[in-house]
């Protein structure tokens, strides 16, 4: 069998190490390095590594970006806010892609996406400055049509999709919600930008979401990591990407 190369793939895999690093915060210790599991995802079929550095750095940190910049084989997606401080050090690593994300200090997780509409003049600076760089911006946003238009009159090259509520609801709901992605990544297309997705992915709901042609990245990292306890972060990322090369 010939193995496609990662360029060619239709549908990337982005694996976010951000819980590796929240293991290795628990303790203060050395372990276990994000890094060397970025390096494990990359040969097991991850097509880039996703971080996200943190205003309160609980889990990656200035160190492991600096890292992940000199070592990894693959493209790099910083997630960031949209701060002086993260443009800074976006400009100074200059990764491959940097996702906008909105960030609250007292949120557990990233619970929803960016107001791309409300936020358009803040957006606006972060979107020129990254994008002069050569850095490929996208804006993590709801699939909302209005969000996408807004997405466009920043001029972002890519939107990626909370598909956290997605993959929080069952059913008709979840049907619904699916529907409401892949008419967002339409409408992404059809006006020029590349949409991804991501948040909360898993093998159990990954399928219907990778099935959807015009999404070009999905974005997971928590499912990944826990399940590497039992099976091995290779094991859990080999297959992911069979279930979404299934879809296809
Ligand atoms: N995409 C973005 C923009 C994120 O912020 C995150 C993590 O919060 C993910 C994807 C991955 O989500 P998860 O860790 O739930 O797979």
């Amino acid at each position: 069998m010939t193995l496609r190369p990662a360029q060619d793939r239709a549908l990337r895999l982005g694996v976010n190490i951000d819980h590796v690093a929240t293991v290795r915060n628990a303790r203060g210790a050395g372990y276990p390095d994000p890094v060397r599991a970025a390096l494990l995802a990359a040969e097991a079929g991850a097509d880039g590594i996703t971080a996200h550095l943190r205003e309160d750095r609980r889990h990656i940190t200035d160190e492991d970006i600096a890292r992940l910049s000199a070592e990894l084989p693959v493209p790099l997606n910083l997630e960031m806010a949209a701060t002086e401080e993260m443009l800074g050090i976006a400009l100074r690593h200059r990764p491959h892609a940097a996702c906008i994300v909105p960030e609250r200090r007292e949120e557990r997780t990233t619970e929803g996406g960016l107001d791309a509409v409300g936020q358009h003049n803040h957006l606006a600076y972060f979107v020129d400055r990254l994008g002069a760089a050569r850095i490929r911006v996208s804006l993590f946003v709801e699939p909302e049509p209005e969000q996408i238009e807004a997405a466009i009159r920043l001029g972002a090259p890519v939107v990626e999709f909370h598909t956290g509520r997605y993959a929080h609801l069952a059913g008709e709901e979840q049907a619904a919600e699916l529907k409401r992605l892949a008419d967002a990544a339409a409408l992404a297309v059809k006006n020029g930008i590349e949409p991804h997705a991501g948040h909360g992915l898993t093998f159990d709901n990954v399928v219907p979401v990778a099935a959807i042609p015009q999404l070009r990245e999905l974005n997971i990292g928590h499912f990944l990591v826990g399940e590497a306890i039992f099976t091995g972060l290779e094991a859990s990322v080999r297959r992911m990407r069979e279930l979404m090369d299934s879809a296809r």
